[in-house]
C-alpha cells in the first residue's frame, strides 16, 4: 500500500443504516457509473473505459433488452448527465417486473465534474422522475454532518495557493475532522435533517 494511501483520511460521510431495504440481488444486475468501484454481482456500465467496467456505454441509451435486470444501482450519476428523466426511464425499461432500483443523488454537496456537473436534487425531486415505478423507501443517505465537512474542507482548500498545501490540508483535516461525521446518526432523526442533507435515495420496484 502506498503511504499516500495508508494517510489517507476516513471518508467524511457515513452511510444511512435506515436505507438498507434487503433488495436481493438476481442473475443479472447493473451499476451505472461504476468507474473505480468493486461491483461485485453487477454489470458494470460506465461512459468511460475505465479498470472494472464492462460495458462502455450512455446511460440514455443503455445497451440491453428491456426486463433483463433485478436490480439497478445508480449512485451519484445523475448529476452527471444531461437528461435524468431519460435515464430513470432507461432504468424502468431494463428492470424486471418486481425487480428494484437504488437511485441516489447529491442535494447539499460541492461542484464535482464526471466528466460534467449539471444539477442537483430534493427527495421530492427524485420521486417526480420514479414513473411507473413504485417509491418503496425514501430518504437521506448521507447526512448534514456529512455537508458540513465536506464543505469545511472544500472551503478551506479554496484559500490554499498550491496543490501540494491543499492535498496536505485534505489529509490533515480530513483526519481531525471525521469524528464529527458520527453526529449524523444522531441528527438523521430531525425533521430538519433535510435542510441541508447530504446525498438523498429512492428504492423503487418495478410494478409486474
Ligand atoms: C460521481 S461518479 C460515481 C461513482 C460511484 N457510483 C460512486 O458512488 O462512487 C459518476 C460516474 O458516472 C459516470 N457517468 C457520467 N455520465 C454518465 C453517462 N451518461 N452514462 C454512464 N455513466 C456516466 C462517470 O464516468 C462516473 O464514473
Amino acid at each position: 500500500m502506498s503511504l499516500r494511501r495508508a494517510l489517507e483520511p476516513p471518508q467524511p460521510y457515513l452511510l444511512n443504516p435506515a436505507e438498507n431495504i434487503g433488495a436481493p440481488l438476481g442473475r443479472w444486475n447493473l451499476y451505472i457509473g461504476g468507474a473505480g468501484c468493486v461491483v461485485d454481482g453487477y454489470v458494470n456500465l460506465d461512459l468511460f473505459a475505465a479498470p472494472g467496467v464492462d460495458v462502455r456505454a450512455d446511460a440514455h441509451h443503455l445497451p440491453f433488452g428491456d426486463g433483463v435486470f433485478q436490480r439497478v444501482e445508480c449512485d451519484a450519476v445523475l448529476e452527471h448527465v444531461v437528461d435524468p428523466e431519460r435515464v430513470m426511464r432507461e432504468i424502468e425499461r431494463v428492470l424486471a417486473p418486481g425487480g428494484y432500483a437504488h437511485v441516489v443523488t447529491p442535494f447539499c454537496h460541492p461542484f464535482h465534474e464526471y466528466p460534467r456537473d449539471f444539477r442537483r436534487f430534493t427527495i421530492d425531486g427524485l420521486e417526480l422522475m420514479a414513473g411507473g415505478m413504485e417509491v418503496v423507501a425514501k430518504g437521506w443517505r448521507t447526512g448534514p454532518a456529512a455537508t458540513l465537512l465536506v464543505v469545511v474542507l472544500e472551503f478551506v482548500k479554496m484559500l490554499l495557493p498550491w496543490k501540494w498545501w491543499r492535498t496536505v490540508s485534505h489529509g490533515v483535516l480530513g483526519w481531525v475532522l471525521f469524528p464529527l461525521r458520527y453526529l449524523d446518526l444522531w441528527l438523521w432523526r430531525s425533521a430538519y435533517a433535510g435542510r441541508i442533507g447530504n446525498h438523498c435515495y429512492l428504492w423503487l420496484r418495478k410494478r409486474g
